[in-house]
């Protein structure tokens, strides 16, 4: 038999996503083929030490609603840059681990998502599936995604962009007059719709320029769009392929924290959406298109509004979407042919393709 890959998934981390990432991590493993795969749990805990750790642990972390705590029986963990192998080092020990064939970092938001253990990855010199530092950054960042998007010719809701210190540049009049009413505010760099607000009055719009403010030195201020929430999940390095677009049907004013992670009946998702046939191709062309123009590899899953006269605008992309056994990115390609389980094989060998690729490349200029 050949011998297994080596599989560090990493899961937790210093984002409000934490716990959603756990059950990401859980559901990842439920679905992984153990004959192939070997698995190794990292765990990131909030305060962003990392550690090995159990099954158990994990399931006993999920089961006390708690976020990652590290037991008697971890070990806390360092990565040393280098060349691949002994890339994994455990501090007490001072002894490096077993060499991983390939990290799955399953980190959603802040410090995970946006490049940030992109590049540790890289400096460590170990393959990992997704987005690579830039396309990471770029798709955590919704003011430089829409400004290449809009540079590529992509339709994107009406924003504006304030950097902390220019808060005074826009009054809450000029804003509508650009905009209309109501508009959202939101801060650039963050997901789980965690500082965003629908603004409908002054007072209101001075409250949401704080909080957003509070989470970013960064915000965007964007036009109101009315229409269906519609997502497709985006698989592949140089060729991409769609799946079939998923609906959200938030039961709340829009897809707030609360309507997606505190009411269980927050919104409804509809996999497959239901849609014209040349709505489906429309969207599947964008969002592979999108996932291009955002430099992405791997996976993305890109998010849209379908707006009452039938066009379609990009909201977002999400560079390590939900892994839940109920979340849209796996799901969508379940309905589409490819199940959970082969959608990591998948996932695995892009990361190995594009490490190899990569590692062809010269470094330097030798004389
Ligand atoms: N311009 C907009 N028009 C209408 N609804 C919006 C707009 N921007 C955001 N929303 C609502 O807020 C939710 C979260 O916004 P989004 O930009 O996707 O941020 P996040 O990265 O936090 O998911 C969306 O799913 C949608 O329900
Ligand atoms: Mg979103």
């Amino acid at each position: 038999m050949t011998e297994k890959i080596r599989i560090g998934i990493i899961c937790g981390g210093r984002s409000a996503e934490h716990e959603v990432s756990l059950v990401s991590a859980r559901s990842i493993l439920e679905h992984i083929n153990r004959d192939k795969y070997e698995v190794v749990l990292i765990g990131i805990d909030r305060s962003g030490s990392w550690s090995t750790l159990t099954e158990q642990q994990l399931l006993d972390g999920l089961a006390m609603k708690a976020s990652l705590t590290a037991g008697p029986s971890s070990e806390q963990l360092v990565l040393r840059p280098g060349l691949k192998g002994s890339e994994l080092i455990n501090l007490a020990r001072q002894q490096p681990l077993q060499s991983l064939d390939v990290i799955f970092p399953v980190l959603h938001g802040t410090y995970g998502e946006d490049g940030t253990v992109q590049g540790l990855l890289k400096l460590v010199n170990i393959p990992f599936v997704g987005a690579s530092v830039l396309g990471s950054a770029i798709g955590m960042d919704k003011d430089v995604a829409k400004r290449l998007l809009v540079q590529a010719g992509m339709p994107v809701a009406r924003f504006l962009t304030i950097h902390q210190g220019e808060q005074t540049s826009y009054t809450y009049d000029q804003i509508i007059a650009e905009l209309g009413s109501p508009f959202f505010v939101k801060p650039a760099n963050l997901g789980s719709s965690v500082g965003i607000n629908r603004v409908t009055d002054q007072n209101h719009f001075k409250n949401a320029l704080e909080q957003a403010f509070s989470f970013d030195r960064k915000i965007i201020i964007e036009e109101a769009i009315n229409g269906r929430e519609i997502e497709c999940s985006v698989l592949g390095n140089e060729n991409p392929i769609a799946s079939l677009p998923g609906e959200i049907v938030p039961h709340h004013e829009f897809y707030s924290y609360a309507a997606k992670y505190l009411d269980e009946n927050g919104a409804q998702l509809i996999i497959p959406a239901d849609l014209p046939a040349n709505i489906i191709k429309q969207v599947q062309i964008m969002a592979v298109k999108a996932f291009a123009i955002l430099c992405c590899e791997g996976m993305a899953r890109v998010d849209f509004f379908l707006k009452n006269d039938e066009t379609l605008l990009i909201n977002e992309i999400n560079t390590i979407p939900g892994f839940t056994s109920i979340s849209m990115y796996p799901k969508l390609w379940e309905v589409s042919g490819i199940p959970f389980a082969e959608l990591l094989d998948r996932l695995i060998s892009l990361a190995l393709q594009r490490f190899q690729s990569e590692a062809r490349l010269n470094t330097s200029i030798r004389t």
